[in-house]
């Protein structure tokens, strides 16, 4: 599929996906959102791929939303059906089996903060824009924003946020839990790709088991997650990678991670 609203460039085990329709600040259309999800579903296929990176076009958004004149059309079943969509689009991203980083360049209100929640964590650069601003437009979150943020940042942040529709500074988002860490904006992503790479050095069976056992035992109790954590570590165990990482421990010598997610 070529793509008109996003780009997918991929090299050295880490894949980078660009919203890229910066004349309207990479707010989130159906074209946008279908191309999104193809370009998941090749990520998914690919499998020396071992992060994937998230950001935004231009200079100032990474995305503003779901895009408004859209929205300001639809009739209530067309609003359900265009929510599901978003919704299932950004499941399938949280769902993805590596680990994803949200490099938040810009603008990330709206649709376009609920994609970065979905994310594994958030890095921002120091113009990144925070928000939920979709009270003022007359609704309320509809990607996800009111399940995931609170989940995120505690239910009495997120109705702040949600009730007025505020949008936050970088600082603010880093003091609450929402981005782990915030740079000067020309050097987001290279810390950002910095980490990746960083990750992309260990092995895809483990990095995705470490994933799924943590939003699995997030959905669990303590000694359901505990059991869920004790199989995954077996599993990993199993792996040519485990070999590979013990071996080149014990070996003094640094791991070199081969195995896929079938090894
Ligand atoms: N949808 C469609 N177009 C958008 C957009 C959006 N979400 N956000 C910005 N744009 C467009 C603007 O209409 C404008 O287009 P034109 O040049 O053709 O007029 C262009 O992008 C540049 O935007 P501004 O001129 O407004 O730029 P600014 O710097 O003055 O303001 C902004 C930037 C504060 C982000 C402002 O654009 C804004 O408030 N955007 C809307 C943010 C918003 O409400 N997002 C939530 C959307 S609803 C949603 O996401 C629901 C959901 O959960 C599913």
């Amino acid at each position: 599929m070529a793509y008109s609203s996003i780009d997918l460039s991929c090299g050295d085990g880490i894949a980078t996906l660009t919203f890229n329709r910066p004349k309207a600040l990479n707010a989130l259309n159906t074209t946008l959102l279908e191309e999104f999800t193809d370009a998941l579903n090749s990520i998914k296929k690919d499998e020396s791929i071992r992060v994937l990176i998230l950001t935004g076009a231009g200079e100032k958004a990474f995305v503003a939303g779901a895009d408004i004149t859209e929205i300001a059309t639809l009739s209530p079943l067309g609003a359900k059906k265009f929510a599901q969509n978003g919704q299932d689009v950004i499941s399938s991203l949280q769902e993805l089996a590596i680990p994803v980083i949200a490099a938040v360049n810009g603008y990330a209100l709206g649709g376009g903060c609920e994609m970065a929640l979905a994310c594994d964590f958030i890095y921002a650069s120091e113009k990144a824009v925070f928000g939920l601003p979709e009270i003022t437009l007359g609704v309320i979150p509809g990607f996800g924003g009111t399940q995931r943020l609170p989940r995120l940042i505690g239910a009495n942040r997120a109705k702040e946020m949600i009730f007025t529709g505020k949008h936050l500074t970088a600082a603010e988002a880093k003091e609450i839990g929402l981005a782990n860490k915030v740079f000067a904006p020309e050097e987001l992503l290279p810390a950002v790709q910095e980490v990746a790479k960083l990750i992309a050095t260990k092995g895809k069976a483990s990095l995705c088991a470490a994933k799924q056992t943590i939003s699995q035992g997030l959905n669990a109790d303590l000694a359901t997650g505990l059991c869920i954590e004790r199989d995954a570590f077996a599993l990993c165990l199993a792996s040519p990678d485990a070999k590979e990482g013990t071996g080149a421990f014990l070996e003094k010598r640094k791991p070199v991670f081969t195995g896929g997610l079938n090894s």
